[in-house]
């Protein structure tokens, strides 16, 4: 916590001193470096962000949105300036359009003895930061929706395995087991992807309800990420 001790000196002319601060401001600046994989993914309303997050916000109080124009692997320099003392989080977050944080994918805490006078300094590394590797982390690896509970390489419901590293290969062009006239992933065309139709209404060939797997405030975004990741070209 800062201590903000502010004095003001009013006058009867109404002259207001300028205040004294024991940690001289109110805000400062943050400096992140790091290679950005797979920005150039991002379609629609979602984005990643360099933010930062106070402890009872999920609104970020600052940030900088990566451009999605980028190369492949970009390299990025970005600096945020006028970041609230109060920040406790500097993050690489998955936000919407209202700057809600939807999921973390790095973070740096802000030490308690930080001095605000100076930049504060961070190296992200490499991160991978594409839209379909997000949905992986989150949906089909998530600990919450857990999809590959079910569907594991060794244990395939509907023959589809989700697992890590070949999730993207059974969903993309891969017709579905359970509605063989249908295709689990259409890219760029989510109402005839069976993925997406499971996801949201169900199917009464499956034999399992997943649409209450989103139910979670945590995963109910995703639902509309996994239909822009389709319909932005379902890209890896
Ligand atoms: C509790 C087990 C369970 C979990 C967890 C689960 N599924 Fe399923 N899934 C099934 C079963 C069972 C079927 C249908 C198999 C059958 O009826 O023979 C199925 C079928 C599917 C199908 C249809 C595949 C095809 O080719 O027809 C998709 C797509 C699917 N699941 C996606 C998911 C996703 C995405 C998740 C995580 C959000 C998930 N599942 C989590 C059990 C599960």
């Amino acid at each position: 916590m800062v201590a903000l001790s502010l004095s003001f000196v009013s006058c009867d002319d109404g002259h207001v001193d300028d205040p004294v601060y024991d940690d001289h401001s109110e805000t400062y600046t943050v400096q992140i470096t790091g290679t950005f994989k797979s920005l150039n993914t991002w379609t629609g309303t979602y984005s990643v962000a360099a933010a930062c997050f106070d402890e009872e916000n999920a609104y970020s109080l600052i940030q900088k949105v990566l451009p999605s124009t980028a190369t492949d692997s970009t390299m990025e320099v970005l600096t945020l300036a006028g970041v609230p003392t109060r920040t406790k989080t500097v993050e690489i977050a998955l936000v919407n359009s209202l700057r809600k944080r939807i999921a973390t994918l790095y973070s740096y805490n802000i030490p308690e003895n930080q001095r605000y006078t100076d930049t504060i300094k961070i190296d992200v590394g490499t991160l991978n930061v594409g839209m379909f590797g997000a949905i992986n982390q989150f949906i089909f690896q998530g600990t919450g929706t857990n999809c590959s509970r079910c569907h594991s390489s060794e244990r395939a419901a509907a023959n589809l395995d989700l697992s890590k590293e070949n999730a993207y290969s059974n969903l993309v062009g891969v017709l579905s087991t359970k509605d063989t006239s249908k295709t689990r992933v259409v890219a760029g065309d989510a109402d005839n992807s069976f993925l997406y139709k499971v996801i949201t209404e169900g199917d009464e060939n499956v034999g399992y309800s997943h649409p209450g797997l989103f139910a979670d405030d945590k995963y109910a975004p995703f639902i509309d990420i996994i239909k822009e990741w389709i319909n932005g070209g379902a890209k890896e």
